[in-house]
């Protein structure tokens, strides 16, 4: 599939044109930001991971019956999506106090939740992404009844098999962040990526952060844990 012209440059991946209209290129940078782009830096190959354990993630939950935007692997960095309308919600499910839940409602991280929560927040950088509750985004039009009970049906789905598959990995599912799209028929599939950016990943053992809060909080091994996360994913799947 031939990459065309650039089409939109975000904070860690860029988006192509393809021949085909219903399909989209996205290529992996190893830029890193945080706290709203306020923090820049670069961690090595993370593109290149990112790219494939997203992949390798989205592949397993279409077998599960999640509908995703995945098409293709096109090489270490890139890969071939279906085009979508990004529904502007960051949707963050949650099985563990930690980041800004810990820091808004003053709990120590770390603290196990009875059952899974969702928050959700309005994708706009200018604002901050504020917090939305299920009437906000009903206000603001940013979807349907019908879609936001798909999205949270898919999220704590999502979370279930993640969970699981992390467990294995000796691995344990602090959070994550989703991002879900429309297709040109309206169907909700899962966008965007996952991966140690947008997940909380801690070592089931020693909890050790193997994620991007490594980046984030200036812990150092960076690299490595992003390493390390890949390696014990591809030694299950
Ligand atoms: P938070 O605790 O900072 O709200 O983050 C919750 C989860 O969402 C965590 O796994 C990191 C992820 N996340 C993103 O993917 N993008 C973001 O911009 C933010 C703030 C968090
Ligand atoms: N990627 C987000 C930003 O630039 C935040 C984060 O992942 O912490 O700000």
């Amino acid at each position: 599939m031939l990459k065309l012209e650039q089409l939109y440059e975000g904070k860690a991946k860029k988006v192509y044109r393809t021949e085909n209209p219903e399909l989209l290129i996205i290529s992996y940078k190893d830029d890193a930001t945080a706290f709203n782009g306020q923090k820049k830096g670069t961690i090595y190959g993370k593109g290149v991971i990112n790219n494939k354990m997203s992949n390798m993630l989205m592949k397993y939950l279409e077998k599960q019956n999640i509908p995703t935007h995945f098409v293709e692997e096109l090489n270490d960095r890139e890969s071939l999506v279906k085009k979508v309308s990004i529904v502007p919600l960051e949707v963050i499910v949650r099985n563990i106090a930690a980041g800004s839940f810990s820091k808004r409602y003053g709990i120590e991280e770390g603290i196990v939740f009875d059952s899974p929560t969702i928050e959700f927040s309005y994708k706009n950088d200018a604002l901050g992404d504020p917090l939305l509750n299920d009437y906000h985004i009903h206000a603001l039009k940013i979807a349907s009844e019908e879609e936001l009970e798909t999205i949270k049906k898919y999220s704590f789905g999502i979370n279930r098999c993640l969970k699981e598959l992390w467990s294995k990995c000796n691995i344990t599912l602090v959070d994550f962040k989703l991002e879900f799209g429309r297709l040109s028929d309206g169907t909700i599939v899962l966008a965007d990526e996952i991966s140690p950016d947008t997940s909380r990943l801690w070592d089931s053992a020693t909890g050790k952060k193997l994620d991007k809060d490594r980046f984030r909080r200036d812990l150092g091994d960076v690299e490595a844990a992003y390493d390390e996360v890949m390696a014990r994913l591809n030694k299950i799947i």
